[in-house]
């Protein structure tokens, strides 16, 4: 064992800032008061139930994840939440419709007690809502200036010692990196000339990084993922991560695609269609932030088979993602795949999976782990862009000019191995000959 990092403790409370209060951010808040409260369970999060093994097999040291590396302690998370609308969270929760009436109940006084502030918003960037509880600035310059103001009375009012900020807001239209991403000059620039070019999760996230709070983007718009962000939060000592949190469909996916390509089977096509009925589905059914999503998701296949390596399994794969708004459903998201594989000689095979999910269910404890592996980072003195957080995410950040890891189990492996690597124990590479000598 060696040294490992000096990680400072996780004393104090921990803020976590969330920009939209719908329903992941208040399926999470209420879950996390919920567990305090000792009502529920945080099942889905790997900081709180997960275990990692460490040294030789027979050694059996597997505690865990909690207990191996300094992470906040659920009883010290505080929220603060901006959103468009002025709902506080018992409201915005009520109308999700994730938890029960009952369950929600119980949690009134702390959900009641979370008011948004006012969100930065520019309809242009999310077409199906209309905002009314907005911030109005001179320009989007001054419009991050009020956040980082925000921040520091949230600070002020929690007594929070540190905090993080997580993008939980409607997808945005789609974008690519233009001029004004490139640098942090030329951005700063844009943001004090009002370009249309620069979108409010852009001005959230410039706004974290001006304050030191590290940023993590749960939905697939561009945001922190741009140039001069990133050399921003290196600038600035910041941890940054994203994007798009891998819960329903994808996640099945990514559990899936390596299990073929592991075994050779081919892959002809992959027919995935979602029917979801809630805000975000409808946020969804505008054509431009469904291309946000869509690319997304469709990245995702690509890169676990690598067609450019076997041309004869996946050279040829038809990928297809549909998301249709049908109100009745809700939350409860039912997502449809349709897989048609070959085995030996060719031969044709078709898997049919229905996943009935609930979508803030699976993601409020993704949400929760990636609020404090990036409060664990800062406290680590990493900066910039954490990949061994690709675990969470639909379209990891990476390096640029490296192609991003999807393979669940190679991000699990990658995840557990920083930890190992903080704590200066041995990297595991499972293999294990030693145990035959
Ligand atoms: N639930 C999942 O499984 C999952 C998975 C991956 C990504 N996501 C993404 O997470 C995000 C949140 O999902 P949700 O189901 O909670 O959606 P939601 O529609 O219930 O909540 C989003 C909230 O963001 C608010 N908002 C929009 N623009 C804002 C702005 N500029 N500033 C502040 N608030 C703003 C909206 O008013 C709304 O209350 C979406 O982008 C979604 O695509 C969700």
């Amino acid at each position: 064992m060696g040294k490992g990092i000096e990680i400072s403790k996780p004393s104090g409370k921990l803020g976590v800032l969330l920009v939209g209060l719908g329903a992941v951010s208040t399926t999470l808040i209420a879950g996390v008061e919920a567990v305090k409260l000792g009502i529920a369970k945080p099942i889905g999060s790997l900081t709180q139930m997960g275990t990692i093994r460490l040294g030789k097999r027979t050694e059996k040291r597997i505690p865990l994840i909690k207990e191996f590396v300094p992470l906040a302690d659920l009883q010290d998370l505080v929220f603060g939440a901006w959103d468009i609308f002025p709902d506080d969270a018992f409201q915005a929760a009520s109308k999700a419709a994730v938890l029960d009436p009952s369950l929600l109940k119980s949690l009134e006084t702390p959900l009641r007690n979370i008011k948004p502030m006012k969100g930065a918003f520019e309809q242009k960037w999310v077409k199906r809502l209309t905002g009314t509880h907005v911030k109005v600035g001179r320009n989007k310059k001054h419009l991050a200036d009020q956040i980082v103001t925000d921040i520091k009375e949230f600070k002020d009012k929690t007594g929070a010692a540190r905090l993080v900020m997580i993008w939980c807001a409607s997808t945005e239209a789609h974008t690519t990196i233009k001029p004004e991403h490139q640098n942090l000059a030329g951005f700063e620039k844009a943001l004090e000339d009002n370009s249309p070019e620069i979108s409010p999760s852009m001005i959230y996230a410039y706004a974290a990084l001006t304050a030191g709070v590290p940023f993590a983007n749960g939905a697939p718009n561009l945001s922190v993922d741009i140039p001069a962000l990133v050399e921003m939060a290196k600038r600035n000592n910041v941890p940054i991560a994203g994007k798009d949190l891998k819960t329903g469909q994808t996640l099945m996916k990514t559990i899936l695609a390596p299990g073929f390509k592991a075994r050779m089977i081919g892959v002809r096509g992959w027919y995935s269609t979602n029917i979801l009925g809630n805000r975000d589905g409808e946020v969804l059914d505008d054509p431009e932030s469904f291309k946000t999503k869509e690319e997304s998701k469709l990245g995702v296949l690509q890169y676990i088979l690598q067609p450019e390596l076997y041309p004869d399994l996946y050279g040829n794969v038809r990928h297809q993602v549909r998301i249709d708004y049908y109100p009745p459903r809700g939350d409860n998201k039912e997502g449809w795949d349709s897989i048609d594989i070959f085995g030996w000689l060719g031969y044709p095979m078709q898997i049919k999976i229905n996943f009935l999910c609930r979508d803030s269910i699976l993601a409020a404890p993704v949400v929760l782990d990636v609020a404090l592996f990036m409060d664990l980072a800062q406290r680590s003195g990493m900066k910039g862009i954490q990949e061994w957080l690709s675990f969470y995410f639909k379209s990891p950040m990476t390096a640029p000019g490296l192609y991003p890891e999807h393979d669940l189990f190679i991000q699990l492996m990658k995840l557990k191995n920083t930890l190992r690597h903080l704590r200066g124990e041995e990297l595991i590479t499972h293999l294990g000959l030693e145990y035959y000598d």
